[in-house]
């Protein structure tokens, strides 16, 4: 009561593109009177039954939606059984003292009296901790928990207790990472970690060779877990092998890049590259859950930090906040909060993903020209911002500032055809994610707008 399940739950529903269900708002509009007036002329025990009735037929519809509980459902074991079976549930934090500054003098029945109210609130406490997934202060720790992300501070100390089941790990590392944190993630692993294995640093880590290594060294059964410690390179390889190894096992990204943090470690996507390609080899396989520790960014060197700048930099355009200002735990937070909750509406990139694409077309075009070499992801995304700001008519004046993107000398020639080429495959216009007045928009331009857009990124 008074922890803010009716003003939070419409914005987790509407971020997780579900359906919101307020039980205490339905069951009045049920009952035809208001939850005190029942109260007073039936009592609590009438009121809890009518409770139960409408909880569980919630909790059972067929399409998942967010559902707030009144405050006193959880007393009712059937509830509370109904909960475990089908629900991921999050316990939104309050302290009593805000709880009864929120409540008190309400006219809700149970909030009359403080000490009453407070008595209340220790009793509930524990059925709440019961029944509780995960506990949230706000809506990007709810959607960060429904999507299995734990960004925390010394979460790699935590690894032991975040990594599900109990069943057998391997640990794969780059030997770079593996030097700096594989000895931690080995003892907060403790008797579970079974092998640790090595892949190449980089890009190198992404090859058939790698995936078919892996393959053969692991020994884990279906009950197992592999744990992938790096940045995206690694990560990306690791969740392809814990795809296809056994048809398919649990696997956990521990991120320690900041591109890995607020882009490769969540929404399920991993990829190896071909000759042919990047990432042309891959699966849409979601991890068992996601562990961030900001601390580990620490050690990342600095042109490192200006890849995952791009992607945080892109992400606030998206969100329309600044997120690139926020101090590094924060900013890691709330962007993997934005790309979590993209990937729950939409995870197996049908739609609306695609709005993570921001800048990216111009990106790859440029990558592809320059052969992937000498032209860093990071780097061709600032620029692609850039065309993408003109296009949208904004100023670009925080990519500027934030990314300070230089133009590329690759072929103009090569980069508009990679771009036509990417773009034209399914034939018609090109298509870009803009940014329209209300959030992204994916926009139809003329052939003649997009290549000026792509020629200002090219140095003479
Ligand atoms: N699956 C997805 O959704 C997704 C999203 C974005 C990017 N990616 C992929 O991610 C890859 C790029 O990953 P990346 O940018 O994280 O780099 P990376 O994984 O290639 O690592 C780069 C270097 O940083 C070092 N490093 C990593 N963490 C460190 C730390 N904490 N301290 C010091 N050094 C550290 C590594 O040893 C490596 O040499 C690309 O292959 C890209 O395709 C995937
Ligand atoms: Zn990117």
């Amino acid at each position: 009561m008074g922890a803010g399940k009716s003003t939070l739950g419409p914005r987790v529903a509407e971020r997780l593109g579900r359906a919101f269900i307020d039980l205490d708002r339905d069951l009045e509009q049920d009952l035809g009177t208001t939850i005190p007036e029942f109260f007073e002329q039936r009592g609590e025990t009438a009121f809890r039954m009518q409770e139960e009735g409408h909880a569980i037929a919630a909790l059972r519809l067929p399409d998942p939606a967010v559902i707030a509980l009144g405050g006193g459902a959880v007393q009712t074991p059937s509830i509370r059984n109904e909960l475990r079976e089908r629900a991921f549930t999050v316990l939104l934090e309050v302290d009593a003292e805000t709880a009864w500054a929120r409540s008190g003098g309400s006219g809700r029945p149970l909030a009359r009296d403080e000490s009453d109210f407070r008595a209340l609130y220790e009793q509930r406490r524990e059925l709440y901790e019961e029944v509780a997934d995960a506990r949230v202060h706000d809506g990007d720790d709810a959607v960060l928990a429904a999507a299995g992300v734990h960004v925390q501070l010394g979460a790699l100390e935590a690894l032991g207790s975040l990594v599900p089941g109990d069943g057998p790990v391997a640990l794969v590392a780059d030997p770079h990472v593996g030097g700096i944190y594989g000895a931690a993630a080995q003892v907060a692993l403790g008797a579970r970690l079974q092998s640790v294995h090595e892949v190449p640093p980089g890009e190198a880590a992404k090859a058939t060779d790698v995936v078919e290594r892996l393959w053969t060294e692991l020994r884990l059964e279906r009950g197992g877990v592999v744990v992938a410690l790096g940045g995206g390179s690694t990560t990306d390889v690791v969740g392809f092998v814990a795809a296809t190894y056994l048809r398919g096992i649990e696997w956990v990204p521990v991120a320690t890049t900041l591109v890995g943090q607020v882009d490769a470690a969540i929404g399920g996507k991993t990829a190896i590259d071909l000759p042919q390609g990047k990432n042309l080899a891959g699966a849409f396989h979601w991890p068992a859950c996601a562990v961030i520790d900001p601390a580990t960014l620490e050690t990342l060197p600095e042109e490192q930090r200006l890849e995952g700048m791009a992607e945080v930099v892109k992400t606030g355009l998206l969100a329309g906040e600044p997120l690139w200002e926020l101090p590094t735990a924060q900013l890691v937070r709330r962007c993997a909060a934005y790309k979590a909750a993209v990937c729950l509406r939409d995870p197996e990139d049908r739609g609306e993903r695609a709005v993570l694409n921001l800048g990216h077309t111009f990106a790859h075009a440029l990558e592809a020209a320059a052969g992937y070499e000498g032209l860093t992801h990071g780097r061709a995304v600032a620029l692609g911002l850039l065309a993408a700001l003109r296009l949208s008519g904004r100023p670009t004046d925080v990519v500027e500032h934030v990314l300070e993107p230089a133009p590329v000398r690759v072929d103009r020639e090569r980069a508009w055809d990679a771009l036509r080429r990417d773009k034209k495959a399914r034939g018609g216009a090109i298509h870009l994610v803009l940014l329209g007045p209300d959030g992204p928009v994916v926009e139809a331009r003329p052939d003649a707008e997009v290549r000026s857009a792509l020629d200002e990124l090219i140095a003479e």
